[in-house]
C-alpha cells in the first residue's frame, strides 16, 4: 500500500517524502512534479491558462494512477479539496499529515509565484484556507506528524508508526 504525505503548502511533504523513501528504499512520487512533467508546463501556468478546477481534475487522475503502487507519495496541499480524493486516500493509503504552525508556513510560501494559492495572498487569506482544510487533513490522517520538528525527526516518527 502507498504511504502518502498530506498537509498544507510548505509543510515539508516533498523533503520528508524523499528522505522517507530513501530510508525505506522505495520509489518516491511527488504528485505535483508528475503533473507538471505530464503536462509539460508548470502548475502556475496550468492555473492561469485553464483554472484551478482543471488542475484539480489532473490531480485527481494522477492520484488514481499512482495509488495502487507501493510508493511514497507527496500530494499537493489541496488534495483534500475534492471529496472523492478523501475517500480514495482513506481506502487505499497509509496517510500521514504533516502539520506545521501557520505562521511558519506563511513565511515559507508567501510570495512564492510557483504556488498560485499562496503567491499573492495575505496572512488572513492563507489562514482561512488552512483552517478550512484542517478537519479534512485530520479526517484522512492515520497519524498527525508535527512537522515543526526537523526532517530527520519527522522521518523517525513515521517509521516508528509503520513498524
Ligand atoms: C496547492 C498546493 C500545491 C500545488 C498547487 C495547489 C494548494 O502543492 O498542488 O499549487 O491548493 O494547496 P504544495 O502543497 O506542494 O505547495
Amino acid at each position: 500500500m502507498a504511504i502518502v504525505l498530506i498537509g498544507f503548502m510548505g509543510a515539508g511533504k516533498t523533503t520528508i517524502g524523499q528522505a522517507l523513501a530513501g530510508r525505506l528504499n522505495k520509489r518516491f512520487v511527488d504528485l505535483d512534479t508528475y503533473i507538471e512533467q505530464r503536462e509539460g508546463r508548470t502548475i502556475a501556468t496550468i492555473f492561469s491558462a485553464d483554472g484551478e478546477d482543471y488542475f484539480r481534475q489532473l490531480e485527481h487522475e494522477a492520484l488514481r494512477t499512482w495509488l495502487p503502487e507501493d510508493i511514497i507519495m507527496a500530494t499537493g496541499g489541496g488534495i483534500v479539496e475534492r471529496e472523492e480524493n478523501i475517500h480514495i486516500l482513506n481506502q487505499n493509503a497509509d496517510t500521514f499529515w504533516l502539520n506545521t504552525d501557520i505562521e511558519k508556513l506563511f513565511v515559507r510560501i508567501s510570495g512564492d509565484l510557483s504556488r498560485p494559492n499562496a503567491a499573492e495572498h495575505t496572512f488572513s487569506q492563507i489562514k482561512e484556507l488552512y483552517n478550512k482544510r484542517l478537519s479534512r487533513y485530520n479526517e484522512i490522517a492515520f497519524m498527525e506528524v508535527d512537522s515543526n520538528k526537523t526532517v530527520e525527526e519527522c522521518v523517525e516518527l513515521i517509521l516508528t508508526h509503520l513498524s
